[in-house]
């Protein structure tokens, strides 16, 4: 008789799985406070303005448009600049910044952005491409960390980044917190 029970509430449980497939669904596994590994990381992008071969590491390779003059609409970046664990520009790089990024918006200040961290130090070698709306006007902003290589193979996270100085159009720095919610 108690076989039979067990055996019926077996049917039953398996019947209701069926039907109310979702419960299967496992719960989010990610805890946005939780990631499994956090860095942070400067970038320093030095625009080229016509004769700075030496220390620009950035260059507009399309310019402005008449759509938006004042927010730069259209104008597209190539860089590779330096990476540094902490905000001077003159400090040993840990890797490059390389991508691009392009200005996107009418009425206010937003940029597209796409680059890949290329690490080459003793701590970390291998790459984190990120991507994502770089909304200027907000003082922080997140991108997407959509993969990497080597010490970060199949990576996976959040970029949060803030614009920690600007110097005219020729010098900016980037602070990047990077959590990755993805480690293997
Ligand atoms: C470009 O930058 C360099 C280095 O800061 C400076 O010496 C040079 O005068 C600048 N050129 C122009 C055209 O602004
Ligand atoms: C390039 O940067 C170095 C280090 O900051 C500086 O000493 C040098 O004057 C710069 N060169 C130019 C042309 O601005
Ligand atoms: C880009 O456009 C600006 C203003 O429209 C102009 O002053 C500048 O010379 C242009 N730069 C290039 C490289 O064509
Ligand atoms: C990586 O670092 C090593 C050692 O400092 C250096 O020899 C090599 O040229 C670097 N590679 C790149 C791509 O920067």
């Amino acid at each position: 008789m108690s076989t039979l029970v067990a055996k019926s509430s077996i049917l039953l449980v398996l019947t209701f799985m069926l039907v109310f497939p979702s419960v299967l669904a496992t719960k989010n596994p990610f805890k946005e406070s939780k990631p499994c590994k956090r860095l942070v990381f400067y970038f320093h992008d030095t625009l080229f303005n016509g004769t700075d071969t030496t220390n620009a590491t950035s260059a507009a390779v399309a310019n402005i448009t008449g759509l938006d003059r004042k927010h730069k609409f259209g104008l597209l970046v190539v860089f590779n600049d330096p990476l540094t664990k902490d905000h001077h520009l003159l400090s040993p790089p840990v890797g490059r910044a390389q991508g691009f990024y392009f200005f996107d918006m009418k009425d206010d200040y937003s940029a597209w952005l796409a680059y890949t961290l290329v690490f080459n130090s003793s701590e970390h070698k291998g790459t984190l491409n990120i991507m994502g709306a770089d909304l200027i006007y907000e003082k922080t902003r997140d991108l997407s960390v959509v993969g990497g290589t080597g010490d970060f193979f199949m990576a996976r996270g959040i970029c949060t980044i803030q614009t920690d100085t600007i110097q005219d159009d020729y010098y900016f720095r980037l602070k990047m917190d990077i959590k990755l919610y993805e480690c293997y």
